[in-house]
């Protein structure tokens, strides 16, 4: 049966829809099928052409349950659910049906009280580091105040993803033809530690399918009609 991870959190502009699609784009660089699922109602579905994932529409609360029915009946696919902001019931919904819910928070008090509270709320779920400085001063800081901070869920938070003006590449509406390589592995790294939580058998550094272009969705087909 597939895996569905959350990618939730009460807080708006954290990075759950890039991270959403950052891990989709590293599960499919690493030959895991998946598909990027869409729960936002102010946003519209992105373009799946080119992705090394599908694309689900999942705005409503029917298409939810039946996008979720759909992808747990696909053997070794796994569904990653983007959450909204500020939807607490919509947050513990998804908590109810995710097999790992992702909480990402950026270097702000605000962020950090924010994850708090949402660890708190969802105790299985793990807090994910986004937009993380990559300066070495600015670095430094934000891991004091994480250290301060968040030091009694130490053990539920994830490598950080560092910030990357190249990610919002991956929420444009069509798809570049490539990805910078900093993206790339930044994707493939995202996608290491949840395969490493979910316990997946995915071989470390399996090399890249052989998929190019529209054939990456293509071969995907037993989930095409996912768009409810
Ligand atoms: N790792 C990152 N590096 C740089 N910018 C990022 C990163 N993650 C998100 N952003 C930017 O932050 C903003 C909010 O991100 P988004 O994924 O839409 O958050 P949410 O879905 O939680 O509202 C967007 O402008 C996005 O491009
Ligand atoms: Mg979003």
């Amino acid at each position: 049966m597939a895996d569905i991870i959350c990618v939730i959190g009460n807080k708006g502009g954290t990075g759950k829809t890039t991270l959403s699609h950052m891990l989709c784009q590293g599960m499919g660089l690493l030959g895991q099928r998946s598909v990027c699922v869409l729960t936002d109602t102010h946003r519209e579905p992105l373009d799946p052409a080119d992705r090394r994932y599908l694309i689900a529409d999942a705005r409503s609360r029917e298409a939810l349950t039946k996008v979720v029915d759909k992808i747990r009946s696909l053997k070794a696919w796994l569904g990653v659910i983007d959450g909204g902001g500020n939807r607490t019931e919509m947050d513990r919904r998804l908590y109810g049906i995710a097999d790992l819910v992702l909480l990402p928070f950026r270097d702000s008090h605000e962020d950090i009280r924010t994850v708090i509270r949402d660890l708190e709320m969802f105790p299985r779920a793990y807090a994910v580091p986004t937009q993380w400085p990559t300066n070495a001063w600015q670095r430094e800081a934000a891991e004091k105040a994480v250290a301060e901070l968040l030091g009694p869920y130490r053990d539920r938070i994830l490598d950080p993803v560092f910030s990357l003006s190249a990610s919002k590449l991956l929420l444009q509406r069509s798809f570049p033809g490539s990805l910078p390589t900093p993206l790339t592995n930044a994707s493939r790294a995202v996608a290491h530690q949840v395969i490493d939580l979910l316990q997946l058998p995915i071989e470390r550094d399996a090399p890249l399918p052989a998929l190019g272009g529209r054939a990456a969705n293509a071969s995907m087909a037993p989930a095409a009609a996912m768009a409810a």
